[in-house]
């Protein structure tokens, strides 16, 4: 098993023996690296294939949030061949930053898959942004949680993306068994700009477990 999604409430996971999920010690990074335990995504099976889909035959993939880099690794295995991942992540949340077990953990994952271009920036991503000039096909934001560094992410990156191209919010919606609730940042951020008309030239096209997307018109 090289990764772990999140199991909902009542769902079966296949068997598998998933008790370093209950362990502080095992939920640490190290552990991954050492081969105790597989990376740990933050999304469901659902949202997992979701990515995969949205990414598919995009040229231009931006992801904001990282962590241990499974999202990321489904964005790769759905990108086109040539395409570019870029992966914003400051990996500022290591205790021991010289080590940065977490940061190791997302190359590991992402190099699971050798499909197109990876580029790494290591930032937080109002900084990234200020350097950004390309036209992006698809962006997942599951960076900072907060409303008002989710509205930061779309107004500094929602103009790169093209039109026909599509945005992607995690742990935006409420949703029965999921964790998030109606004062999480992404959920208040897409429930007052998407559902209330404040962007008009965008359409919801998917909302799955904790995940809403909406694509830019033509
Ligand atoms: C919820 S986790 C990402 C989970 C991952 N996308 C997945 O589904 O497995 C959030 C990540 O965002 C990163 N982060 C926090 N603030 C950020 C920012 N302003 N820009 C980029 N990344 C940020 C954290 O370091 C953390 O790794």
């Amino acid at each position: 098993m090289k990764y772990s999604v999140v199991n909902l409430s009542g769902e079966s996971s296949a068997g598998a023996k998933e008790g370093f999920k209950d362990s502080p010690w095992l939920r640490h990074s190290a552990c991954a690296l050492l081969g105790l335990r597989p990376a740990l995504a933050q999304h469901t099976a659902a949202e997992h294939a979701a990515f995969r889909k949205w990414a598919c035959g995009c040229k231009c993939v931006v992801e904001i949030g990282v962590a241990e880099g499974v999202s990321a690794l489904a964005l790769r295995e759905g990108m086109a061949e040539d395409g570019t991942l870029y992966l914003i992540d400051p990996f500022h949340l290591s205790r021991l930053p010289a080590l940065n077990f977490i940061k190791r953990v997302a190359q590991r994952t992402v190099n699971g898959s050798l499909r197109g271009r990876v580029v790494w920036i290591e930032k937080f991503s109002p900084d990234a942004a200020r350097e950004w000039n390309e036209s992006i096909d698809l962006i997942l934001i599951d960076g900072d949680h907060a409303e008002a560094a989710v509205e930061r992410d779309w107004h500094d990156w929602s103009s790169y993306v093209r039109p026909g191209g599509v945005a992607v919010f995690h742990d935006a919606r409420v949703f029965e068994g999921g964790w998030p609730s109606a004062d999480y940042g992404p959920v208040k951020f897409v429930d007052r700009i998407f559902r209330s008309g404040g962007a008009p030239e965008w359409t919801i096209v998917e909302e799955i477990h904790s995940l809403f997307a909406v694509r830019r018109d033509k």
